[in-house]
C-alpha cells in the first residue's frame, strides 16, 4: 500500500444513523447477552464488524434495478441479465440462481459427491465441509504449509501445496476424489489469496488424475486484485481479464453473491457443462425454486447482476482492500499482534498474544472481543477455541493454533475514521490489558456453540 490516502470512489447519498450508547449501557448489555455479542441488538452496536457477508452497501446503480424487477415465476428478463452477466464475466454458460451460497453447495454437491468420497480444498469454509459431510463425503484441506504460521509474508497464503495434491490425487485416484474445491479468496485462512499460478497447476495437476475442479468465488474480485497486485506478470492485466483467466480452470463454481456480489442475499452455480446443468436445476426446483429464479425475488436478481458489474472496477477494489490494510496497519503500528499479512476482508488479531495473561481454557480472544464491545461499542467475532467446539469422540475442547478475534470489514458501508475508532479502542485496551478477564461457560450448546451459549466473566 502506497503512502498516499485514498478516497473512496463514491460519494454518500443517503445515511443510515447509528449511535454510540453509553459505557454503563453496554457494560449492563454484555451481561444481558451472557457476554456473547451474537445475542446483542445490532442497533446497540456503534460499529458492527461481525460479517462482511450480506452486509454490502448497495450502489444507486442497484437500487434502480430494484425497481425493474421482473417477478414472473419463469424467465423473468432479471435471470437472462444475470446470466449474461456471468456469461461475460466469469465464462460459464449455464447459470442457476440460489438463495445463498449454501444452497448452491448444496444443489451442486448433491449430484457431484458418492457417499465416501473426499473433496479436496485449499481449506474449505464452514457451510462447504457441512454440505460435503451431508454427501457422507470427506472433506480435506490441503493448503500449503505457510499457512499456518500467522506471521510469515507469503503472498498467497491461500495456495494449495500442489505435492501434497499430487500425492493425495495419486493416492486415491478419480473414483474417491469427487472432484477440487478453490476457495478464492480463501476465507477460513483469513481472506489470504490464492495465486493465478497455483489455481493453474491445481487444475493441471487435477486433468493428469481425471479429477474435476470447481471454484468455492465468494471472493472471487478481491482474489483477482491480489493476483494484479501481487503476481508477476498480472500488473499490467485488468481485472475482469484476471477474473477470466481465474475461471478458465475450473469446471463450475458456486458463489455466494452476499460477497463479492454486493447485495445483501442471494448466490448461484455457475456450470460449463449442460448436462450437469440440467441436474443441477433439476434439484434446484427440489430445494431452491424455479431454475429462473432458484428462491430469489426477480430484483434481487437485478441487484446482484449489477453488483457484478461494480466489483471489477478497479478503484473500488483499490479502496475496499485498502481499508483493510489501513485498519491492519494502524494495529500494526501500535504494535497489536495481528496476523500477516492482512488479507481481503478482515484483520485478525491473535488473543492469546494480545492478553498473554488469560490462559487459553479462558478464550482469550472471547474475552477480547467482549472487551471490544464494552470499550469501543465495536462487534467483532471470535474466530478461536470458542468457536472450535470439542472433540465429538473425547469431549474435550479442541484449542486451535490460533485464538483469533476477526474484524471483518463490510463492503463500502464504514469510513477509515470507523476504521480509527475501532484501532483506538485496541490500543486503550492494550494500555489496561492486566485488568481484562477471561470467561467461561455458564451454558454451551452441544453444536455450533458460538452462537448461543453463555458465558460469565472469571
Ligand atoms: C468462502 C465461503 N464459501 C461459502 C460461504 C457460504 O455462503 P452463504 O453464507 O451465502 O451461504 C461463505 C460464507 O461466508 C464463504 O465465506
Amino acid at each position: 500500500m502506497s503512502g498516499n490516502p485514498i478516497a473512496p470512489p463514491w460519494r454518500v447519498k443517503m445515511v443510515e444513523p447509528i449511535r454510540m450508547i453509553s459505557r454503563s449501557r453496554r457494560e449492563q448489555l454484555l451481561e444481558e447477552a451472557g457476554y456473547n455479542v451474537f445475542a446483542l441488538a445490532a442497533e446497540d452496536v456503534y460499529i458492527d464488524l461481525l460479517t462482511d457477508s450480506g452486509t454490502s452497501a448497495m450502489s444507486d446503480y442497484q437500487w434502480a434495478g430494484l425497481l425493474q424487477g421482473d417477478e414472473s415465476y419463469a424467465g423473468s428478463k432479471n435471470y437472462y441479465n444475470l446470466q449474461q452477466t456471468v456469461q461475460q464475466l466469469l465464462g460459464f454458460e449455464y447459470i442457476v440462481p440460489t438463495h445463498q451460497g449454501r444452497g448452491a453447495e448444496n444443489i451442486l454437491f448433491q449430484h457431484l459427491i458418492e457417499p465416501g468420497q473426499y473433496v479436496v480444498g485449499n481449506m474449505h469454509f464452514d457451510t462447504t465441509k457441512a454440505h460435503i459431510e451431508v454427501r457422507k463425503g470427506k472433506a480435506v484441506d490441503l493448503v500449503a504449509d505457510v499457512t499456518h504460521d500467522s506471521q510469515a509474508h507469503h503472498p498467497f497464503k491461500g495456495n494449495f501445496d500442489l505435492e501434497a495434491l499430487d500425492a493425495f490425487l495419486a493416492d486415491k485416484g478419480p473414483e474417491q476424489v469427487a472432484f477440487v474445491l478453490v476457495t478464492v479468496t480463501c476465507n477460513s485462512a483469513g481472506g489470504q489469496p490464492v495465486s493465478m499460478a497455483n489455481i493453474r497447476s491445481v487444475q493441471e495437476i487435477a486433468r493428469g488424475h481425471n479429477v474435476p475442479v470447481y471454484m468455492d468465488a465468494a471472493r472471487f474480485a478481491e482474489n483477482a486484485w491480489f493476483i494484479q497486485q501481487r503476481e508477476e506478470g498480472y500488473s499490467d492485466k485488468s481485472i475482469p481479464d484476471i477474473v477470466r483467466e481465474m475461471f478458465s480452470y475450473v469446471e463450475g463454481c458456486t458463489m455466494s453473491a452476499k460477497k463479492d456480489a454486493l447485495v445483501n442475499i442471494g448466490g448461484f452455480v455457475a456450470l460449463r457443462d449442460k448436462d450437469l446443468y440440467r441436474e443441477v436445476s433439476r434439484l434446484a426446483v427440489v430445494y431452491e425454486g424455479f431454475p429462473t429464479y432458484g428462491g430469489l425475488a426477480g430484483r434481487d436478481m437485478e441487484a446482484m447482476a449489477r453488483g457484478l458489474k461494480e466489483i471489477v472496477d478497479p478503484d473500488y477494489l483499490a479502496y475496499r482492500i485498502g481499508q483493510v490494510a489501513y485498519l491492519g496497519k494502524k494495529l500494526r503500528d501500535a504494535g497489536i499482534p495481528i496476523v500477516e499479512p492482512v488479507g481481503g476482508h478482515a484483520v485478525f488479531v491473535d488473543g492469546q498474544k494480545f492478553l498473554p495473561h488469560i490462559p487459553k481454557e479462558q478464550f482469550p480472544a472471547q474475552a477480547l472481543c467482549i472487551e471490544l464491545y464494552r470499550e469501543a461499542g465495536v462487534r467483532g467475532v471470535e474466530v478461536g477455541g470458542v468457536l472450535a467446539g470439542r472433540d465429538p469422540e473425547t469431549g474435550e475442547n479442541i484449542y486451535p493454533r490460533l485464538d483469533l478475534l476477526r474484524l471483518t470489514i463490510p463492503r463500502r458501508v464504514y469510513t477509515n475514521e470507523h476504521m480509527d475508532v475501532v484501532a483506538q479502542g485496541l490500543i486503550a485496551i492494550g494500555e489496561r490489558r492486566d485488568q481484562v478477564r477471561g470467561v467461561a461457560f455458564v451454558d454451551e450448546p452441544p453444536i455450533l456453540r458460538h452462537f448461543t451459549a453463555r458465558f460469565r466473566l472469571v
